[in-house]
C-alpha cells in the first residue's frame, strides 16, 4: 500500500479487451474501495470505437457486476469512482489521435504540461505494441527526458511478442520510449501469493535449502493444469499454442523460482539476475533431443472451437522436460506439463527427494511411493505438503505415504490480494521485483523458439477432453 497519497493518470489501452473487463476494472475499483489509491487518480481508457465517458462508464459497471460478482456494494461510492472513468477514441496507427489523447490527459489531470504522473497500461494484442509505443515517443508521452517532476511508467501485458525475434523488436522500441527502470512487463503469475512464497518458503527456512540441490533432489514436476477449453479465445488461441501462452511465461517463471540461487538482497534486479541466471542455463532443446524431450497434444473437439483452423495444429498441451545446466541442477529433470480441458484446475509443483540409500521397508521400487515430497500447490487450494513414509499401523511393518500440510486460508485470516491487484499497486509503488525484465524474456522465447523449431509443425497427439492429455514417457 501506499504511504503518501499518489495523484497520478493511467491511460489503459484496450478498453474492450477481455482481461480489462474480467481483471482490470474490478482491480482497480476494489483498490480504491479499500482506500489503496489514496490521492486523486484517473484512468483514461483508450478504444476504437466511438464512446461518451457516460456510456463508457456504464459498461464498466456492467462487466464488474458480471465478472466480479458483489463488488459494487456501495453504489454512492461506485458512482464517486466513475466520475475518475473517462474515455477516448483512438486509431492507435494515427499519430493525431496521440496528439489529441495528450489533450484529453491534461485535461483530465488538471496539470499543464505534462507533468503529472502517467502510468500506460497496454492491454493489446502483442502486434499493437510496438505501434503504440512508438506513437506515444512521436507523441512526447514517452518516459525519457521528461523535463518535469512527474513519473512515468509502461505495464505491458503478456504476451510480451510472439517469439524471440518480435520480442527484441517490441524491447528495443520500447527501450527507445522508456528506461528499463519505467517497463513493468506482467506475467500474472507473478502476483500470487503461492508464487511469491516460493521464495520464502525456500529462503526464510533453514531445513531446506540445504537439501535444494542435484545431491538430494531427484526430479521436479511443475503442472499447470486446466479443467476448461479455450473459451472464446480461439482467434489467439490458434495463432499461439499452449507453448507460448503458458510455458514460455508462467511455467518458466515458476521453474525458475524454484531452480534459483538466494539473491543478493530483495531488490527488484538482484532477485532478477538470479531468475535470469537460471533461464540462461536451461538446456536447449533441439531437433536431436526433441523426441525425448516434448510432448504435443491437442484436445478432441479443438478443431471445432470457434476461430479455430479446421486442419490446426496448434497444440492445446505441452509436456517438457528441461535440464538446468548449472552446478546445483546439473542432471534434474525439470517436467513442465501443462495444457486445457484436462481432468482438473491445478497449478503445483512437485520437489521429489532422492530414495535413501537403503530401503529397509520394502522392495527397492517402493521407493517412489514414499518418496519425500515437497508439494507447493499454486492453486487452487494454496498449501504446502511434505510427503514422507510412515509405519503404518498394524503387525508388519509396511511403510506408507503420508502428508503434513499446511493450508494458507487456515493459517491466514486476512484474504490476500488477487494477482492484478499487487501487481498493480507494485507498478505505481515502482516495484519492479515480479516484474520480467527484458533479458528474462529473451531467454525466455529463446527456450520456446527452440523447442517449436525443432516441433517443425509436429501433429501434436490427440486426448480425451477430461483426461490427463497424452501419454508422456519422458527420459530427457
Ligand atoms: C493466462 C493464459 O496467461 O493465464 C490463459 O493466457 C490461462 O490461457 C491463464 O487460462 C491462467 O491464469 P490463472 O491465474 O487463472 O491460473
Amino acid at each position: 500500500m501506499q504511504d503518501e497519497p499518489v495523484n497520478f493518470t493511467m491511460v489503459l489501452f484496450g478498453a474492450n479487451s477481455d482481461l480489462a473487463a474480467r481483471k482490470l476494472y474490478p482491480s482497480f475499483y476494489q483498490l480504491a474501495r479499500w482506500g489503496h489509491l489514496s490521492g486523486a487518480y484517473r484512468i483514461i481508457a483508450v478504444g476504437r470505437g466511438d464512446l461518451s465517458h457516460e456510456a463508457f462508464r456504464t459498461q464498466v459497471r456492467e462487466k464488474i457486476l458480471l465478472f466480479s460478482p458483489g463488488t459494487i456494494d456501495d453504489e454512492e461510492h461506485f458512482a464517486s469512482f466513475c466520475l475518475r472513468l473517462f474515455y477516448v477514441q483512438v486509431d492507435l496507427e494515427k499519430i493525431e489521435d496521440y496528439h489529441s489523447l495528450q489533450r484529453e490527459i491534461m485535461h483530465v489531470s488538471g496539470e499543464p504540461g505534462l507533468c503529472s504522473h502517467l502510468l500506460f497500461y497496454l492491454s493489446t494484442p502483442p502486434a499493437l505494441a510496438p505501434v503504440i509505443v512508438r506513437n506515444l515517443r512521436e507523441a512526447g508521452l514517452g518516459g525519457k527526458n521528461m523535463e518535469c517532476g512527474g513519473w512515468r511508467k509502461i505495464v505491458v501485458e503478456k504476451p510480451y511478442g510472439t517469439d524471440l525475434h518480435s520480442a527484441r523488436e517490441l524491447n528495443t522500441e520500447i527501450g527507445s520510449a522508456f528506461s528499463e527502470e519505467q517497463i513493468f512487463r506482467i506475467d500474472h503469475y507473478l502476483g500470487k501469493e503461492t508464487v511469491q512464497n516460493i521464495l520464502v518458503f525456500r529462503f526464510s527456512n533453514g531445513i531446506f535449502e540445504p537439501l535444494w540441490n542435484r545431491n538430494h533432489i531427484a526430479r521436479v514436476d511443475i503442472t499447470i493444469a486446466e479443467n476448461f477449453g479455450i473459451r472464446d479465445r480461439g482467434a489467439f488461441y490458434d495463432q499461439t499454442g499452449l507453448l507460448r501462452d503458458i510455458v514460455q511465461n508462467h511455467g518458466l517463471q515458476l521453474l525458475a523460482s524454484v531452480a534459483m540461487e538466494p539473491p543478493v538482497d530483495l531488490s527488484a534486479d538482484a532477485v532478477r539476475d538470479e531468475k535470469s541466471k537460471v533461464l540462461r542455463s536451461i538446456r536447449r532443446i533441439t531437433s536431436r533431443t526433441i523426441e525425448q524431450s516434448v510432448v504435443i497434444g491437442q484436445y478432441d473437439g479443438y478443431r471445432s472451437e470457434r476461430h479455430v483452423a479446421a486442419d490446426s495444429r496448434t497444440e492445446t498441451f505441452a509436456a517438457v522436460n528441461f535440464f538446468v545446466d548449472n552446478w546445483r541442477w546439473k542432471g534434474v529433470p525439470f517436467l513442465i506439463r501443462a495444457g486445457k480441458n484436462l481432468a482438473e484446475t491445478v497449478t503445483e509443483i512437485v520437489i521429489t527427494f532422492a530414495c535413501p540409500p537403503q530401503n529397509f521397508f520394502g522392495p527397492a521400487e517402493s521407493c517412489s511411493y514414499t518418496a519425500n515430497q515437497v508439494i507447493l500447490r499454486i492453486q487452487p487450494e494454496e498449501t504446502i505438503a511434505i510427503r514422507f513414509g510412515a509405519k503404518r499401523p498394524g503387525e508388519s511393518v509396511i511403510t506408507d505415504p503420508v502428508y503434513m500440510k499446511f493450508d494458507y486460508r487456515g493459517s491466514f485470516s486476512q484474504p490476500g490480494m488477487t494477482p492484478y491487484h499487487r501487481l498493480l499497486l507494485d507498478a505505481l509503488d515502482g516495484d519492479q521485483m515480479n516484474f520480467i525484465r527484458q533479458d528474462s524474456v529473451e531467454y525466455s522465447w529463446a527456450i520456446i523458439d527452440a523447442i517449436r523449431d525443432a516441433l517443425s509443425g509436429r501433429v501434436p497427439d490427440s486426448y480425451s477432453v477430461g483426461s490427463w492429455g497424452p501419454p508422456t514417457d519422458l527420459q530427457g
